[in-house]
């Protein structure tokens, strides 16, 4: 991959929910930018199995098990991290659970699941995080959020209503670990062409046809993508950004949905609008 090298040399980077997905992507972006990353996830062996190939990629990187519903294991990750990169610069608060589509059928289990990941972990790691940006002289943390904190899909309302919470939080730290050198942005994604453990989206025709009608840039994003933007908001370029929302969604949240639907209906019957 041509990612620029090194403009995160010397920095320890530790990104939640890395073991899949996105998150993968993103340790193995970072790493190649020349941090030392570190891959947190409930599930170990996977994790391992990504820190192990980057490793093996002559790059920095460690994993470490860590279940976000517990603060105990929050506050050893960061431990683990400071221990074996002697500091810590960087945070991607990535990790989210499974949750059920059912439309407003959440039990107040997965209720309890989708803010204990999604929202209480990224306060509490930030909490838990400070003392150690501060000794690193600054840092930054990237929430990676869903355009879900906006506009309403088939996720559960959990989904959309943690994700609304990580926006008004990234703004929260933002203002408040400003003056202390850390800068705090949010991304977020729509479409992205990862799901369901690492099936594509629009390997399913009909979302491949659906995809090209409702996204202007009539595809959706890479995990690449996603990480680069992550990279950028960690680097010096953006030095002065913080507290942002950086959506990337090819325009799929631009479209009137009247008009975005009526021509999916001329598509499909052939007629011209
Ligand atoms: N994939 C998309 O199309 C898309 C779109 C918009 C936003 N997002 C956001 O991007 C981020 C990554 O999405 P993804 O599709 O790559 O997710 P994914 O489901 O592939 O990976 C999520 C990771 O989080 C881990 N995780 C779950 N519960 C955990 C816990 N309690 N503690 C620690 N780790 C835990 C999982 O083990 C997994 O490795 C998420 O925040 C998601 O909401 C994704």
């Amino acid at each position: 991959m041509n990612t620029e090298s090194n403009v995160l040399a010397g920095k320890a980077a530790l990104i939640t929910g890395a073991a899949y997905g996105i998150g993968r992507i993103i340790a193995r972006v970072f790493a190649e930018a020349g941090a030392s990353v570190v891959v947190a996830d409930i599930r170990k062996a996977e994790g391992e199995v990504v820190a192990k190939a980057i490793r093996d990629a002559g790059l920095r990187a460690l994993s470490v098990k860590a279940d976000l519903r517990r603060e105990s294991d929050i506050k050893a990750m960061i431990g683990f991290t400071v221990d074996n990169c002697n500091h810590l610069d960087i945070v991607i608060n990535n990790a989210r659970p499974k949750l059920s589509n059912l439309p407003f059928a959440e039990s107040l289990k997965e209720w309890d699941l989708a803010m204990d990941v999604m929202l209480k972990a990224p306060a509490l790691i930030a909490k838990h995080a400070l003392p150690q940006l501060l000794k690193s002289g600054g840092g930054s943390i990237v929430n990676i959020v869903s355009t879900n904190a906006f506009f309403i899909s088939h996720q559960p309302a959990a989904y959309h209503v943690a994700k609304a919470g990580a926006v008004q939080l990234t703004r929260y730290l933002a203002h408040e670990f400003g003056p202390h050198g850390i800068r705090v942005n949010a991304i977020c994604p729509a479409l992205v062409d990862l799901y369901d453990e690492n099936k594509p989206l629009t390997s399913d025709p009909v979302n491949k046809a659906v995809t090209e009608v409702v996204v202007p840039l009539k595809r959706a994003a890479t995990a690449e993508e996603i990480a680069k933007a992550a990279l950028f908001l960690c680097t010096d370029s953006a030095a002065y950004i913080t507290g942002q929302v950086l959506t990337i969604d090819g325009g799929i949240t631009l479209g009137d949905h009247f008009h975005v639907a009526r021509r999916a209906f001329y598509n499909a019957s052939g007629r011209s609008s």
